[in-house]
C-alpha cells in the first residue's frame, strides 16, 4: 500500500507543477485551475495516508504544513493573476518552499 501511495505522490507532484504553471499561463481558461485543484487533492490524500502508515515523523509533519502553504500561496498567486496585480515576490516564495518540500521529500535534508 505505501509504495502505491508513494508512486502516485512522487508522479503527482510534477503534474502539479505543470497544471499550476498552465493555470497560471492561461488563467482565463477554468479547466486549468480544475485540474489542478484535483491534483492538490490526490498530494494531500496520497500524503497525509503515507503520514499516517509511517507514524507521523516530524520532518514529514513539517513538509506537509509546508505544502498547505505552498497550494495557498499558489491559489493566492492564480487570484493575483486573474486581477492583474504583480506576482513576482508570490513566484519567488512558490519557488522556495517548493524546493524546501523536494528537499524533505527525497531526504536530501
Ligand atoms: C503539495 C505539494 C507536495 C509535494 C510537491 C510533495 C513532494 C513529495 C516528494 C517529491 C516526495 C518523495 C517521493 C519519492 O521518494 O519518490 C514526497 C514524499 C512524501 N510526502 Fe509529499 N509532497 C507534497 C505534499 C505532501 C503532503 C500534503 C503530505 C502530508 C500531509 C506529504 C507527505 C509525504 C510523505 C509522508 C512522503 C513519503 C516519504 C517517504 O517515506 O519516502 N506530501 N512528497
Amino acid at each position: 500500500m505505501f509504495s502505491f501511495l508513494l508512486h502516485i505522490h512522487s508522479s503527482m507532484w510534477g503534474i502539479m507543477v505543470l497544471l499550476f504553471i498552465l493555470s497560471y499561463a492561461f488563467y482565463r481558461q477554468k479547466g486549468w485551475s480544475m485540474a489542478l485543484r484535483l491534483a492538490y487533492l490526490i498530494m494531500i490524500v496520497t500524503g497525509s495516508w503515507m503520514l499516517t502508515l509511517h507514524g507521523f515523523p516530524w520532518k514529514f509533519v513539517l513538509k506537509g504544513i509546508l505544502a498547505l502553504v505552498l497550494i495557498g500561496l499558489m491559489e493566492m498567486t492564480l487570484a493575483k493573476r486573474r486581477k492583474r496585480e504583480s506576482t513576482f515576490l508570490m513566484w519567488i516564495l512558490l519557488i522556495v518552499i517548493l524546493m524546501v518540500i523536494l528537499l524533505i521529500g527525497f531526504e536530501v535534508i
